[in-house]
């Protein structure tokens, strides 16, 4: 695929996988993919797995990340991992602001700003997430949305952290519901969410900037989906926890 950007598809295991099954997820994906140069390649699994997944992935093309940093560096802060824990493991990711999170820790723009800054502070590039619910697509509050979540959680980055950071548009209504954005829906919010980050920012910051789409991604719409002009890669779930799938995925895109 000849894009202006190179791709980056990233598989977000969520709260799934012992050490033992990340073990074999991420050597299988290591062979499976390791003639593959033209996508950036990112595992995010659990903490717990971090460690192990990092040896296994050593002097691979396959990149870690994280699913979550604290917005401190350290402390008590029961519960919590900072970036220099992360970065221990070798980790280069970190999935910032996931709907999940938003959802069940309430966590807010503002606090998504606050872990990208210490992300960046760290050398961690952030995988920062937006997306609108079904009830805002419905009431026509999709535009309205992404710009208030865009603006919000990048808020205070200068160019340099934001062309090293990457977005990801997960539309709620698609994440684990079988349900994916059209090619069309797709391109539409990623070119909004990139006109947003060219008055935020500038123009020649938003053309840098990864957008990936994230939201029942499998084998079979990957490649329709990141063919579209301003769909820079995916934000794999589901079809990230078997090699097989997500082997596929990058394979076709390539
Ligand atoms: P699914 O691919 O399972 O829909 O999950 C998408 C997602 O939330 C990735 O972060």
């Amino acid at each position: 695929m000849n894009k202006p950007r190179k791709l980056i598809i990233a598989g977000n295991w969520k709260m799934n996988k012992t050490v033992a099954e990340a073990l074999a997820l991420a050597s299988s994906l290591k062979l499976d993919l390791a003639n593959v140069k033209e996508v950036d390649i990112v595992v995010c699994p659990p903490f717990t797995a971090l460690e192990s997944v990092s040896k296994a992935t050593l002097d691979s093309n396959i990149k870690l990340g994280a699913q979550n940093l604290s917005e401190h560096h350290f402390g008590a802060f029961t519960g919590e991992i900072c970036a220099g824990m992360l970065k221990e493991f070798s980790v280069r990711y970190v999935i910032l602001g996931h709907s999940e999170r938003r959802q069940y820790q309430k966590e807010s723009d503002a606090l998504i700003a606050k872990k990208a800054a210490t992300a960046h502070a760290a050398s961690l590039k952030p995988i920062v997430c937006v997306g609108e619910t079904l009830a805002e697509r419905e009431a026509n509050q999709m535009e309205q949305v992404l710009e208030t979540q865009v603006r919000g959680s990048l808020a205070g980055l200068t160019k340099e952290q934001m062309v090293e950071t990457v977005v990801a548009y997960e539309p709620v209504w698609a994440i684990g519901t079988g349900k994916t954005a059209s090619t069309e829906q797709a391109q539409a919010a990623h070119a909004f969410i990139r006109g947003v980050l060219g008055q935020l920012f500038d123009e020649a910051t938003a053309r840098k900037v990864r957008i990936q789409y994230g939201g029942s991604v499998k084998p079979a719409n990957a490649n329709e989906l990141m063919s579209q002009p301003d769909v820079d890669g995916a934000l794999v779930g589901g079809a990230a926890l078997e090699s097989r799938s997500f082997a596929d995925i990058v394979k076709n895109s390539v």
